[in-house]
Protein backbone atom coordinates (compact mmCIF):
# COMPACT_ATOMS: atom_id res chain seq x y z
CA UNK A 1 0.00 0.00 0.00
CA UNK A 2 1.92 3.23 -1.31
CA UNK A 3 -0.94 5.69 0.53
CA UNK A 4 -1.60 5.80 4.18
CA UNK A 5 -5.32 4.29 4.68
CA UNK A 6 -7.16 6.91 6.67
CA UNK A 7 -10.04 6.79 8.92
CA UNK A 8 -12.34 9.81 10.43
CA UNK A 9 -14.22 10.08 13.01
CA UNK A 10 -16.79 12.37 13.14
CA UNK A 11 -18.28 12.83 16.31
CA UNK A 12 -20.67 15.57 14.90
CA UNK A 13 -22.87 17.40 18.21
CA UNK A 14 -21.97 14.47 20.54
CA UNK A 15 -19.71 13.63 23.73
CA UNK A 16 -18.68 14.94 26.78
CA UNK A 17 -15.76 15.75 28.28
CA UNK A 18 -15.51 12.84 30.03
CA UNK A 19 -16.22 10.43 26.97
CA UNK A 20 -13.34 12.47 25.40
CA UNK A 21 -10.91 11.77 27.98
CA UNK A 22 -11.52 7.91 28.10
CA UNK A 23 -11.74 7.71 24.11
CA UNK A 24 -8.14 9.16 23.94
CA UNK A 25 -6.86 6.97 26.62
CA UNK A 26 -7.90 4.16 24.89
CA UNK A 27 -6.83 5.09 21.52
CA UNK A 28 -3.44 6.67 23.20
CA UNK A 29 -2.72 2.64 24.37
CA UNK A 30 -3.32 1.18 20.74
CA UNK A 31 -1.40 3.83 18.65
CA UNK A 32 1.69 1.14 18.42
CA UNK A 33 -1.05 -1.28 16.58
CA UNK A 34 -1.72 1.18 13.82
CA UNK A 35 1.30 0.90 11.24
CA UNK A 36 0.19 3.17 8.20
CA UNK A 37 -3.36 3.44 9.23
CA UNK A 38 -3.77 6.87 10.27
CA UNK A 39 -6.75 8.05 12.65
CA UNK A 40 -8.20 11.37 12.29
CA UNK A 41 -10.99 12.24 15.52
CA UNK A 42 -13.14 15.30 14.67
CA UNK A 43 -14.48 15.98 18.26
CA UNK A 44 -16.76 18.73 18.84
CA UNK A 45 -14.01 21.64 18.77
CA UNK A 46 -14.68 22.65 22.77
CA UNK A 47 -12.93 19.51 23.82
CA UNK A 48 -10.15 19.73 21.62
CA UNK A 49 -8.21 21.66 24.46
CA UNK A 50 -8.21 18.78 26.43
CA UNK A 51 -6.28 16.12 24.43
CA UNK A 52 -4.18 18.26 21.64
CA UNK A 53 -0.61 18.15 23.99
CA UNK A 54 -0.46 14.56 23.90
CA UNK A 55 -1.19 14.41 19.92
CA UNK A 56 2.06 16.68 19.39
CA UNK A 57 4.09 14.26 18.66
CA UNK A 58 2.03 11.86 17.47
CA UNK A 59 2.46 9.90 14.11
CA UNK A 60 -0.94 8.18 13.40
CA UNK A 61 -3.52 10.30 15.14
CA UNK A 62 -4.84 12.96 14.47
CA UNK A 63 -7.55 15.75 15.18
CA UNK A 64 -9.75 17.29 12.72
CA UNK A 65 -12.80 20.61 12.93
CA UNK A 66 -15.63 19.84 11.85
CA UNK A 67 -15.84 23.35 10.55
CA UNK A 68 -13.61 26.88 10.19
CA UNK A 69 -14.96 29.91 9.29
CA UNK A 70 -13.59 32.13 6.49
CA UNK A 71 -12.36 34.96 8.62
CA UNK A 72 -9.38 34.97 10.60
CA UNK A 73 -10.91 37.24 13.22
CA UNK A 74 -12.99 39.88 14.20
CA UNK A 75 -16.81 40.21 14.40
CA UNK A 76 -18.25 37.14 13.85
CA UNK A 77 -20.00 36.19 16.96
CA UNK A 78 -19.76 32.06 17.14
CA UNK A 79 -17.24 31.02 14.71
CA UNK A 80 -13.78 29.90 14.84
CA UNK A 81 -11.13 31.04 12.67
CA UNK A 82 -8.38 28.48 11.01
CA UNK A 83 -5.93 30.56 13.08
CA UNK A 84 -7.67 29.35 16.26
CA UNK A 85 -7.35 25.25 14.96
CA UNK A 86 -3.50 25.74 14.12
CA UNK A 87 -3.07 26.57 17.75
CA UNK A 88 -4.60 23.90 18.95
CA UNK A 89 -2.74 21.36 16.68
CA UNK A 90 -5.69 20.30 14.25
CA UNK A 91 -4.63 19.12 11.26
CA UNK A 92 -7.65 18.54 8.90
CA UNK A 93 -10.94 20.35 8.82
CA UNK A 94 -14.34 18.56 7.10
CA UNK A 95 -15.78 20.65 4.84
CA UNK A 96 -18.84 20.32 3.04
CA UNK A 97 -20.47 17.66 5.33
CA UNK A 98 -23.89 17.40 4.11
CA UNK A 99 -25.19 17.82 7.55
CA UNK A 100 -23.54 21.61 7.01
CA UNK A 101 -24.89 22.09 3.92
CA UNK A 102 -28.72 21.06 4.54
CA UNK A 103 -28.79 22.77 8.30
CA UNK A 104 -26.90 25.81 7.95
CA UNK A 105 -27.46 26.67 3.38
CA UNK A 106 -23.35 26.24 3.13
CA UNK A 107 -23.51 26.31 -0.46
CA UNK A 108 -20.91 25.59 -3.09
CA UNK A 109 -19.50 28.57 -2.62
CA UNK A 110 -19.36 28.88 1.00
CA UNK A 111 -17.45 25.45 0.83
CA UNK A 112 -14.96 26.66 -1.82
CA UNK A 113 -14.22 30.18 0.14
CA UNK A 114 -13.49 27.16 3.39
CA UNK A 115 -11.65 25.12 1.52
CA UNK A 116 -9.77 28.00 0.39
CA UNK A 117 -8.29 29.39 3.72
CA UNK A 118 -7.69 25.66 4.91
CA UNK A 119 -5.49 25.15 2.42
CA UNK A 120 -3.66 28.18 2.63
CA UNK A 121 -2.83 27.83 6.27
CA UNK A 122 -1.90 24.25 5.51
CA UNK A 123 -4.69 22.53 7.33
CA UNK A 124 -5.72 19.10 4.78
CA UNK A 125 -9.49 19.90 3.99
CA UNK A 126 -11.39 17.27 3.86
CA UNK A 127 -13.83 17.73 1.30
CA UNK A 128 -17.00 16.03 1.76
CA UNK A 129 -19.55 15.64 -1.45
CA UNK A 130 -22.61 13.35 -2.04
CA UNK A 131 -25.82 13.11 -3.44
CA UNK A 132 -29.23 13.01 -2.21
CA UNK A 133 -31.97 9.94 -2.58
CA UNK A 134 -33.67 11.36 -5.76
CA UNK A 135 -30.43 11.82 -7.52
CA UNK A 136 -29.40 8.84 -6.85
CA UNK A 137 -32.30 7.34 -7.99
CA UNK A 138 -32.07 9.67 -10.90
CA UNK A 139 -28.30 8.07 -11.68
CA UNK A 140 -27.01 11.86 -11.20
CA UNK A 141 -24.21 10.84 -8.27
CA UNK A 142 -21.33 11.23 -10.22
CA UNK A 143 -22.57 14.61 -11.88
CA UNK A 144 -23.42 16.18 -8.74
CA UNK A 145 -20.18 15.19 -6.58
CA UNK A 146 -18.34 16.73 -9.62
CA UNK A 147 -20.32 19.41 -9.32
CA UNK A 148 -19.71 19.72 -5.54
CA UNK A 149 -15.63 20.07 -6.27
CA UNK A 150 -15.56 21.86 -9.40
CA UNK A 151 -15.81 25.19 -8.03
CA UNK A 152 -12.80 24.61 -6.14
CA UNK A 153 -10.63 23.53 -9.04
CA UNK A 154 -12.24 26.14 -11.26
CA UNK A 155 -11.28 29.04 -8.61
CA UNK A 156 -8.29 27.65 -6.88
CA UNK A 157 -6.81 25.07 -9.94
CA UNK A 158 -6.02 21.21 -9.69
CA UNK A 159 -3.01 21.65 -7.94
CA UNK A 160 -5.13 23.22 -5.21
CA UNK A 161 -6.10 19.47 -4.12
CA UNK A 162 -2.91 17.65 -3.55
CA UNK A 163 -3.25 15.46 -0.79
CA UNK A 164 -6.47 16.30 0.39
CA UNK A 165 -9.19 13.76 1.53
CA UNK A 166 -12.09 13.81 -0.71
CA UNK A 167 -14.98 11.64 0.92
CA UNK A 168 -18.04 10.50 -0.87
CA UNK A 169 -20.91 10.51 1.19
CA UNK A 170 -24.32 9.73 -0.64
CA UNK A 171 -26.68 11.70 1.98
CA UNK A 172 -29.65 8.41 2.02
CA UNK A 173 -26.85 6.65 3.27
CA UNK A 174 -25.58 8.97 6.58
CA UNK A 175 -27.14 7.99 9.50
CA UNK A 176 -29.33 5.68 8.26
CA UNK A 177 -28.05 2.45 8.56
CA UNK A 178 -28.55 1.89 4.70
CA UNK A 179 -25.08 1.48 3.81
CA UNK A 180 -24.12 2.26 -0.03
CA UNK A 181 -23.74 -0.80 -2.49
CA UNK A 182 -19.46 -1.10 -2.21
CA UNK A 183 -19.69 -1.40 -6.31
CA UNK A 184 -21.67 1.32 -6.61
CA UNK A 185 -19.36 3.56 -4.56
CA UNK A 186 -16.14 2.46 -6.28
CA UNK A 187 -17.62 3.29 -9.29
CA UNK A 188 -18.59 6.52 -8.22
CA UNK A 189 -14.93 7.08 -6.79
CA UNK A 190 -12.87 5.74 -9.94
CA UNK A 191 -15.16 8.73 -12.21
CA UNK A 192 -14.31 11.12 -9.71
CA UNK A 193 -10.70 10.16 -9.43
CA UNK A 194 -10.56 9.74 -13.48
CA UNK A 195 -11.72 12.96 -13.96
CA UNK A 196 -9.09 14.50 -11.22
CA UNK A 197 -6.48 12.09 -13.42
CA UNK A 198 -7.52 14.29 -17.08
CA UNK A 199 -6.66 17.54 -15.33
CA UNK A 200 -3.63 16.38 -13.53
CA UNK A 201 -2.57 12.43 -13.11
CA UNK A 202 -0.03 13.09 -9.65
CA UNK A 203 -2.48 15.15 -7.69
CA UNK A 204 -5.23 12.55 -8.43
CA UNK A 205 -3.26 9.66 -6.74
CA UNK A 206 -2.32 11.95 -4.32
CA UNK A 207 -5.76 12.50 -2.92
CA UNK A 208 -7.08 10.04 -0.10
CA UNK A 209 -10.63 9.12 -1.48
CA UNK A 210 -12.79 8.14 0.85
CA UNK A 211 -16.17 6.52 1.18
CA UNK A 212 -18.67 7.43 4.23
CA UNK A 213 -22.39 7.12 5.20
CA UNK A 214 -23.35 4.15 8.47
CA UNK A 215 -20.36 2.21 8.03
CA UNK A 216 -19.61 -0.31 10.67
CA UNK A 217 -17.72 -2.85 11.66
CA UNK A 218 -19.68 -5.83 9.97
CA UNK A 219 -20.39 -4.00 6.59
CA UNK A 220 -16.69 -2.67 6.44
CA UNK A 221 -15.92 -5.83 4.93
CA UNK A 222 -17.21 -5.43 1.49
CA UNK A 223 -15.49 -2.14 1.47
CA UNK A 224 -11.57 -3.48 1.78
CA UNK A 225 -11.03 -5.62 -1.01
CA UNK A 226 -10.05 -2.90 -3.75
CA UNK A 227 -7.52 -0.08 -4.42
CA UNK A 228 -9.47 2.69 -5.04
CA UNK A 229 -11.04 3.33 -1.53
CA UNK A 230 -8.02 4.67 0.72
CA UNK A 231 -10.32 5.23 3.88
CA UNK A 232 -13.51 6.10 5.46
CA UNK A 233 -15.60 8.88 7.34
CA UNK A 234 -17.19 7.30 10.23
CA UNK A 235 -20.46 9.01 12.35
CA UNK A 236 -21.96 7.04 15.15
CA UNK A 237 -19.71 3.95 14.65
CA UNK A 238 -16.79 6.00 15.64
CA UNK A 239 -18.53 7.18 18.96
CA UNK A 240 -17.94 4.44 21.41
CA UNK A 241 -14.55 3.05 21.58
CA UNK A 242 -15.18 -0.41 21.03
CA UNK A 243 -17.16 -0.39 17.79
CA UNK A 244 -14.61 1.92 16.55
CA UNK A 245 -11.78 -0.11 17.60
CA UNK A 246 -13.56 -3.15 16.06
CA UNK A 247 -13.15 -1.37 12.30
CA UNK A 248 -9.84 -0.66 13.47
CA UNK A 249 -8.75 -4.24 13.31
CA UNK A 250 -10.88 -5.17 10.52
CA UNK A 251 -8.88 -2.86 8.55
CA UNK A 252 -5.42 -3.49 9.81
CA UNK A 253 -6.17 -7.25 9.21
CA UNK A 254 -6.74 -6.13 5.64
CA UNK A 255 -3.56 -4.08 5.25
CA UNK A 256 -1.17 -6.34 6.53
P1 LIG B 1 -22.66 7.79 9.87
O1 LIG B 1 -22.17 9.27 9.56
O2 LIG B 1 -21.47 6.90 9.89
O3 LIG B 1 -23.33 7.90 11.22
O4 LIG B 1 -23.62 7.42 8.79
C1 LIG B 1 -21.20 9.50 8.56
C2 LIG B 1 -20.95 10.97 8.41
O5 LIG B 1 -21.85 11.78 8.58
O6 LIG B 1 -19.82 11.38 8.11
Amino acid sequence: MTKDFLIIGNWKLNGTKKHVLSFFKKLDKIKDELSNLKIVIAIPIIYTGFVYKRLINSKNIFLSAQNVDTNIYGAFTGEISIKMLKDLNIKYVILGHSERRFFHKETNEIVSEKFFISYKNKITPIICVGENIEEFKMNKSYEVCLSQIKLIIKKFGIKSLRKVVIAYEPIWSIGTGYCANPNHVIKIIKKIKNYIKKNNYEISNSIIYQYGGSVNHNNIIDFLDNKIINGFLIGNASLKFNSFYKIIKKILGKLK
